[in-house]
Parts: C-alpha cells; structure tokens; sequence
C-alpha cells in the first residue's frame, strides 16, 4: 500500500470502530484519561533579580520529582504559538499530494513525513497518529531549512521564527538547570545541546480511545524536550502511576531525558511518557528538542560524583547510546526495563 494511504488522517474518517491492527494489547491500554493539576507550573518572569534562586529550586525539585514542569511568561509570544499551531493544522489536513515528497518508512531519513512508530512495517500493532519530522534551525539563515516542507506558503517563515525563539527557551531552561546542579557556568552549552529538531504529532479523533494508544511509553533520548499542545492527551509516569498533563494555554511542557539524567548522575529523572487519543478533537502536539551530536561521550558529570556519590552510569558515546534506543524500542517488552539498562553501574 502506498504510504500516503497508510496515514491514519486519510481513513480515520471512514471507520466507525478501530480496525484490528490498531488495538493495544490490555496491559497497554488506559481507562483514566483524568487531567492532573500536580505537575508544577513555574512562571519564567522570575528569572531576574532575586527571583532566580527560587525558580531554580523550583526547576530543581520538578526535574526530581516528576521529570517535567510547565513553564508560563517564558517569552516566546503567544501570537508566534498560535500561527505555528495554525500552520501544523493546516499542513496536517492539506491533500497527501502536497506532502508526497516527505513521505517515508526509512527512520534515518532526517525530514520524515510518516505514521505511527518508528517504523511502520515492523510493528504488529500500530500507533493511533502521524508525524512530522526534521532538524530545527537555530538561525534565520540556516540551512536545513532548505530540507523542509514548503506549505502551507508560510511555513518555512513561521517555523524558522519558532524554532529560533523555541531554541533560545531550551538553553535558557538548560542554563537554569546547569546552575541548580551546579555545573560551571555555560555546561550544556555546545556539544550537550548540538543537535536541535522537531517532531510534530497528529492524532486525530480515534472512535476508541481506551483500546487505541496515539504514543507508546518512553523517555526521550535526547539532552531537553519542550512540548506545545492545545488539546489533552499526554500523560506522564509516576512512581507507577500514569497522570495526565494539563493543556494550559500558551505554556510549554519541559520533560527531562534520558541524557540528563545520566549528566545529573540520576538526580534529575528522565520522564516516561505516552499519549493517548480521545474522540472528539484532533490533537497536535509539537515537540522540540536538543540532543548531544553523535560523536559526544556522555556520562555523569564529574563535578556531580565523589566518593560517596560514584557514578551510576557507564560513559557512553551518543551515537552506539542512540542504537541501543532503536533497538529497545524495537524490541518493545512488556515489562519497565529502561533503554538506560545497559549502561547502569
Ligand atoms: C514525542 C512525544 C508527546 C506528545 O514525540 O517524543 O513524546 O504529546 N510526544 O505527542
Ligand atoms: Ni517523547
């Protein structure tokens, strides 16, 4: 079949219950699809002045206790995240023929246009979304821009400014988070936070949400991930427990990855999360991140172990790190195992 007819956008309309490729085995499915109001939300404005240490501590404490936190007053303006959402909506609902081009199976292509996980054709039960990937900019001028979609028209021009302004807050959060640890001045600075990209998800309405899955369980592998959403439909893990987050508007959602809690020498935990679908509103959720380039050793900083704190992870270089991923996650188990596992000391 050919990929375009593959997208869950073009069928999902037709079907008035979910087809059998699509149903989650039960130790996978939710029931309580409830909105949490505990995961902190930190107001960014207090950055200045005396305001800072508290909001550090607050950061600090959620990167603890929850792996992620919202962030409100961040600074990147609310008219720049409404367009980027009215561009995502738009390019998701424009004919295939448009997006022909992007369009692939093959993970490592580094623009991507796709459906469900990583790779559809391996996969015995799909994912209720499609996605949208490729490299974030980090300058107006930047070249990988060339590599993007060109429609809607304006999409080269809104998602360059966001991901310009949505850059600079990931490096401010890193710095907030660098001095919490206390690491020098400038740590994730570099090669920690090299490689920048977007993934933008659609999930449509799903007739069945309690046996569909838009998004399996994971952490991400990267340094620091920032999420928009409009609509409900991500939940994280804790302590054993899935809770909902709570769409605010015009927030970002932070998650701590798997590359920061190694830094942090498992201080800092990295947030397990999933999504899942409901069956009124499609929901867009636009993901970007930084990761460390390919050829960095990551393990836990050396400021942050002592005798009485040794290290509790091997050093690893990113790119054999990032295989093990792909191969964990192909290899999806039932059971809580971690893509860190073969790296815990
Ligand atoms: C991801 C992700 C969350 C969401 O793409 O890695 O976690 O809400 N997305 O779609
Ligand atoms: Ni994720």
């Amino acid at each position: 079949m050919a990929q375009s007819d593959l997208l869950v956008a073009s069928w999902c309309k037709s079907v008035k219950s979910l087809p059998a490729n699509y149903i989650m085995p039960p130790e996978l499915r939710t029931t309580d699809f409830s909105v949490s109001k505990d995961i902190p939300v930190l107001d960014l404005e207090q950055d200045s002045g005396n305001g800072r240490s508290t909001l550090v501590q607050q950061i600090i404490k959620a990167s603890e206790e929850f792996g992620a936190f919202q962030v409100i007053n961040h600074g990147v303006s609310d008219d720049l995240m409404h367009e980027t959402m009215r561009v995502y909506e738009e390019f998701f609902s424009m004919p295939v023929d448009d997006h022909e081009s992007l369009l692939s199976d093959d993970f490592f292509k580094s623009v991507r246009f796709y459906t469900s996980g990583y790779s559809y054709a391996n996969e015995e039960v799909h994912l209720w979304k499609d996605s949208l990937k490729h490299p974030a900019c980090a300058h107006p001028l930047d070249a990988v821009v060339q590599g993007w979609p060109n429609k809607p028209e304006r999409y080269r021009d809104v998602i360059t400014k966001y991901s310009v302004e949505v850059n600079k807050l990931n490096h401010r959060i890193l710095d907030l988070i660098c001095e919490g640890l206390g690491l020098e001045h400038g740590f994730f600075r570099g090669e920690l936070s090299k490689v920048m990209g977007m993934v933008i998800n659609n999930y449509p309405p799903c007739p069945e949400p309690s046996l569909a899955l838009g998004l399996h369980a994971h952490c991400d592998p990267y340094t620091l991930t920032l999420i928009q959403q409009q609509v409900y439909g991500l939940q994280i893990k804790k302590r054993g427990q899935w809770i909902g987050v709570d769409p605010i508007a015009n927030a970002f959602i932070i998650m701590i990855p798997y590359q920061l809690q190694v830094i942090s020498n498992g201080k800092l935990s990295s947030c397990e999360h999933r999504g899942v679908t409901n069956s009124d509103t499609a929901r867009i959720s636009i993901v970007t991140f930084c990761g460390p380039s390919d050829e960095s050793i990551i393990g836990p900083a050396e400021e942050l172990v002592s005798a009485s704190n040794p290290p509790r992870f091997k050093t690893y270089k990113c790119s054999d790190f990032l295989m093990n991923y792909l191969d964990h996650l192909s290899k999806r188990k039932l059971s809580n195992e971690t893509a860190l596992g073969p790296y815990l000391l």
